[in-house]
Formats: C-alpha cells, sequence, structure tokens
C-alpha cells in the first residue's frame, strides 16, 4: 500500500543570529507515515513549545526541513512542480487555532469559500460554484442560508471555525492538519467541532493530524496519538492504551494532570516549564524534569517496544526490543 506523506527523520531547527548556540531544536528526528488507503485521525500531543506547529508547517510545506526529507505520495515536497504541486497543495488543507486568522472583516463567507474554488477552478459556473459551497457548509452541519451572505463578526467563534472546516473540505482534501483547531473555541461547543472533523474522516475518507495540548479531546476523537516533549517522541501508540496506561514519566505526569471525564478542562493548565533554547543534541529531553532520571538518561533512548501498537522512548523500558525510529507508524494503529 503506499503512502500519502512520509517524514523521514525530519529535524527542524531554528537559529537565531549567526550564532548557533541559540539554536532551538523545535522537532528533532521524526519519521511518520500516512497510508493513502488507510484515514485516520492521529493526534500530536505536547504542551506549548514542544513543537507541534512547527511539525504542521513542514507538513504543510510553509517551512522546510534542515535535515531529513518530506515525500508527498514518493515525491519530495521541496521539489514538486506543476500538476502534482497543485495535487499537494488542493489536498493538505489546514484548519488552525485562531478561527478569525483567515477572515477578512471586509469580506462575506461566500467570498471566502469563492476563493479556494475559483484557485483550484472547482467549478465552471456560478451556480456550481454555489452548490459545492452549500455542499461543504452541509457537511459541517451548518445551514449555509444562515451563514452565506454574512460578515465575519456576524457569526460566532463556533460557526466561524466550520466555516474554516467547510473551506478546507471544498477542496476535497485527503489530509486535514488541525492545529489546536478547538482551544479558541467556547466550550460549549468544542464536541460539536471534534464530532464535525471525525464525521471527515469516517464519511470523507480524510485524514487528520489532530495537534493539540489537551489529552481529553484527543482521547474523544484520535486513534492513535504520539506525545512530544521538546522536539522528541516520547510515546506513542494507540490512543485509549497510551492514555489510560501511559508509561513514560513524562505522559504519566500530564496523564496525571487530566481531571477525568471532565472534556471541558484543559490539559497543560498547569505548565511544566519548557525551557527556551539551550542547543540540545543529545540526551533524553525530559531528563531534568525526570523522577526516574538515570546516569544513561544522558545519551538519547532510542524507541522501545511496550507491545504491538504502544512504544516509548525511555531507559525504564530498556529490557524491551528497540524499535528503530523509522518504524515508528508501526505502531500507530489507523
Ligand atoms: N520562527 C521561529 N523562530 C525561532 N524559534 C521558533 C520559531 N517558531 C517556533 N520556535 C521555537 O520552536 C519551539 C517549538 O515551537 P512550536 O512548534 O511553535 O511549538 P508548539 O506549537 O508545540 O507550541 C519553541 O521553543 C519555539 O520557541
Ligand atoms: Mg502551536
Amino acid at each position: 500500500m503506499s503512502n500519502l506523506l512520509e517524514l523521514r527523520n525530519v529535524t527542524k531547527v531554528y537559529s537565531r543570529g549567526v550564532i548557533n548556540a541559540n539554536a532551538t531544536i523545535a522537532l528533532q528526528d521524526i519519521s511518520l507515515t500516512l497510508k493513502e488507503d488507510e484515514p485516520t485521525i492521529m493526534t500530536v500531543a505536547g504542551e506549548s513549545g514542544s513543537g507541534k506547529t512547527t511539525l504542521a508547517m513542514l507538513l504543510l510545506g510553509f517551512i522546510t526541513p534542515t535535515t531529513g526529507e518530506i515525500l508527498y505520495r514518493g515525491k519530495n515536497i521541496t521539489t514538486l512542480r506543476g500538476k502534482d504541486k497543485l495535487a499537494y497543495r488542493r489536498e493538505v488543507q489546514a484548519v488552525f487555532q485562531d478561527p478569525f486568522a483567515v477572515f477578512n472583516p471586509f469580506y462575506t463567507v461566500d467570498h471566502l469559500l469563492t476563493v479556494p474554488i475559483k484557485q483550484f477552478k472547482l467549478a465552471r459556473t456560478k451556480a456550481e460554484a454555489r452548490k459545492k459551497m452549500e455542499e461543504a457548509l452541509t457537511a459541517v452541519g451548518l445551514r449555509p442560508e444562515d451563514v452565506l451572505g454574512r460578515f465575519p463578526h456576524q457569526l460566532s467563534g463556533g460557526q466561524r471555525q466550520r466555516i474554516n472546516v467547510a473551506r478546507a473540505l471544498l477542496l476535497k482534501p485527503r489530509l486535514l492538519i488541525a492545529d489546536e483547531p478547538v482551544s479558541m473555541v467556547d466550550a460549549s461547543l468544542r464536541a460539536n467541532i471534534l464530532e464535525t472533523l471525525r464525521n471527515l474522516q469516517r464519511d470523507h475518507g480524510v485524514s487528520i493530524i489532530y495537534i493539540t495540548h489537551d489529552l481529553t479531546t484527543a482521547y474523544h476523537i484520535a486513534k492513535s496519538i504520539i506525545v512530544l516533549y521538546r522536539g522528541g517522541v516520547m510515546e506513542a501508540g494507540d490512543v485509549d492504551t497510551v492514555i489510560k496506561e501511559p508509561q513514560h514519566p513524562y505522559t504519566k505526569l500530564l496523564v496525571d494532570s487530566i481531571p477525568w471525564p471532565d472534556l471541558n478542562r484543559r490539559w497543560g493548565e498547569q505548565q511544566i516549564k519548557v525551557r527556551e533554547g539551550g542547543g540540545r543534541s543529545h540526551g533524553c529531553p525530559f531528563m531534568s524534569r525526570c523522577p526516574a532520571a538515570m546516569e544513561i538518561c544522558k545519551t538519547q533512548p532510542p524507541l522501545y517496544e511496550l507491545n504491538s501498537h504502544h512504544t516509548a522512548s525511555c531507559y525504564l523500558y530498556s529490557q524491551q526490543p528497540e524499535v528503530v525510529r523509522e518504524r515508528l507508524s508501526a505502531f500507530l494503529p489507523s
């Protein structure tokens, strides 16, 4: 089965100025594949500063990896041209945190939806364009007559975010990258929007990378999860197993701070301070805060296989078989 999208040993380093001592390793050695024929919802979880948005930007081609490569349908995204590039730009869509961000206050909802239709030549006539808009709005649970013709300020935050999802859906994407899509939406509407995302996966075959700092929403929506800390994969696997039986000390800490089963409370409200800068290049990123830290943690732990759908990067499990990082996706059920 072929891969839709593949990350091969992707590392992203941001360097401020010429002196590299000021560099931040935002993402370190991430390998990941999304299969073409198995639409899934994968969560990437971690607190602020863990590299989640960097991953989204890389996947969308807005920034390039420092090392490693990203392939779309087998081709490096930095070298895509013509038809292939257009297909990638249409098939990989994003919904961001801020439901206002993509709205120009002077244009109606119709305009926002018309732009991608024109850009990608999705309709030949006005009537066809209108029909596509209505279909997309209906698919995200909006009534076209409630929102078409309106200006952004005449809509609720939840409606705006759903219009963003509809806009992405118009393009019939294969992959939707949703970076904290509900964190700025009223708690009462969060479950609703997450349900909309789940319908996209189920009914429209769209794979979703759901990026969040909130483990409770991850648990409700996703099939698999990758837990990041300072750019490194700490633990990954089946969402049920990772959240109910976390094994990495970092994930344990996070799960312990969730008040179950309240979907509306945000995970990570008590922030675990993330140190800025510090061009770490080896050792476990979590070592300095880990209650179980050992001498050996000064060298980077490999991933260990806990079972067929659960892996953790921690020497506590060094009696388990090692997993090469390139095989991470084998532990993520779809
Ligand atoms: N454009 C940038 N220049 C320099 N550092 C950045 C830039 N964007 C993000 N970073 C740093 O990279 C790290 C990861 O950031 P980010 O990907 O935004 O994490 P998250 O989305 O999980 O909060 C942070 O330490 C952040 O300060
Ligand atoms: Mg972010």
